[in-house]
């Protein structure tokens, strides 16, 4: 029999899977698996008994990666899983940043009693006119399954799409359709694109990436795009530059008293991967490396 512990609400469909004989425990106390979504690791005292933790979902930052290797506590995540629930909230949050559907839908319900909405629908056509996405330069910074995705689902909606990553794999570059451009210098990102996104890790090489210089760089009237982790931009630079106009709106999916309070920030409270579908796959991942582990000794991401 082993025992399993459950830090946050993990997909049915995932602990369904789980063996007959596992159980699930009400507390970590003597769990040798745990299955974490979002749920910060880092404060928890590590039972002795624990031998594995799965990540449903593509970060680990919440989990201490180095406390984990000295316990010998194998850590596994599910990269791919959600990938196509974060590419299109990704597509959403430029859509939305560009045709000020927000400034749009607040207009309808405030002017819902109007018995003349119709036709003050005049004014508004100007007011909340937008650009289209067709045709803009968009550069993914972060070219894993999620930034993948999101480069190859732009080039399909006719953006010009450049791709970065330092550590690009044989396979995130077999991943890429033809049209989009896989560039060797972020530079040119930073410099030309009218939409930017981020897609990588949190390391301490990636934290703050988004500063002041980076944004003095990018051209006038930029869309930035974060869907990754919140601390990778420096909010105060980018509360500036939103304020100064340089940048024209910065979607996160972090809500925190900065973001939430800056001007034309597009705030969403972490939705990328909550879909059914993504919770889903994340489930299922999760709990097939666990047992694998667990049963098998087997250590590989699906
Ligand atoms: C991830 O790292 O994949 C996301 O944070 C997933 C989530 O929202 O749970």
């Amino acid at each position: 029999m082993k025992k399993i512990h459950c830090l946050n609400n993990i997909s049915k469909c995932g602990t369904d899977r789980l063996p007959q004989d596992y159980v699930m425990t009400d507390s970590v106390g003597e769990a040798e698996g745990v299955l974490v979504r979002s749920a910060n690791m880092h404060e928890m005292e590590l039972p002795e008994s624990l031998l594995a933790v799965a990540r449903a979902g593509a970060g680990v930052n919440n989990i201490p990666l180095d406390a984990c290797a000295q316990e010998g506590i194998v850590v596994f995540n599910t990269p791919g899983a959600n990938a196509n629930g974060v590419k299109e909230m990704v597509l959403a949050g430029m859509l939305i940043a560009s045709r000020d559907l927000i400034g749009g839908i607040e207009w309808c319900r405030s002017n819902a009693d109007d018995e003349n909405i119709a036709k003050a629908t005049e004014k508004s056509k100007k007011a909340f006119a937008g650009c289209e996405i067709k045709g803009k330069k968009l550069g993914v910074i972060g070219l894993g399954a999620i930034g993948a995705e999101v480069a190859n689902a732009a080039a399909a909606l006719g953006m010009e799409v450049y791709g970065y990553d330092p550590y690009i794999s044989v396979n995130a570059a077999w991943m890429l359709n033809r049209d989009v451009k896989h560039i060797t210098s972020v530079d040119k990102i930073y410099q030309e694109c009218d939409y930017i996104t981020i897609h990588v890790p949190l390391l301490e090489t990636t934290r703050g990436m988004i500063n002041k210089e980076k944004l003095d760089e990018m051209k006038e009237g930029v869309v930035v795009l974060n869907f990754a982790r919140d601390v990778l931009v420096d909010e105060d630079a980018m509360a500036e530059a939103l304020e100064s106009g340089k940048v024209h709106r910065y979607v996160t999916d972090f809500p925190n008293p900065k973001s939430a309070h800056m001007k034309n920030t597009i705030v969403i409270p972490h939705l990328g991967a909550s879909t059914e579908e993504s919770e889903d796959n994340c489930a299922k991942m999760a709990v097939k490396e666990l047992v694998d582990y667990l049963e098998n000794g087997n250590i590989k991401n699906s």
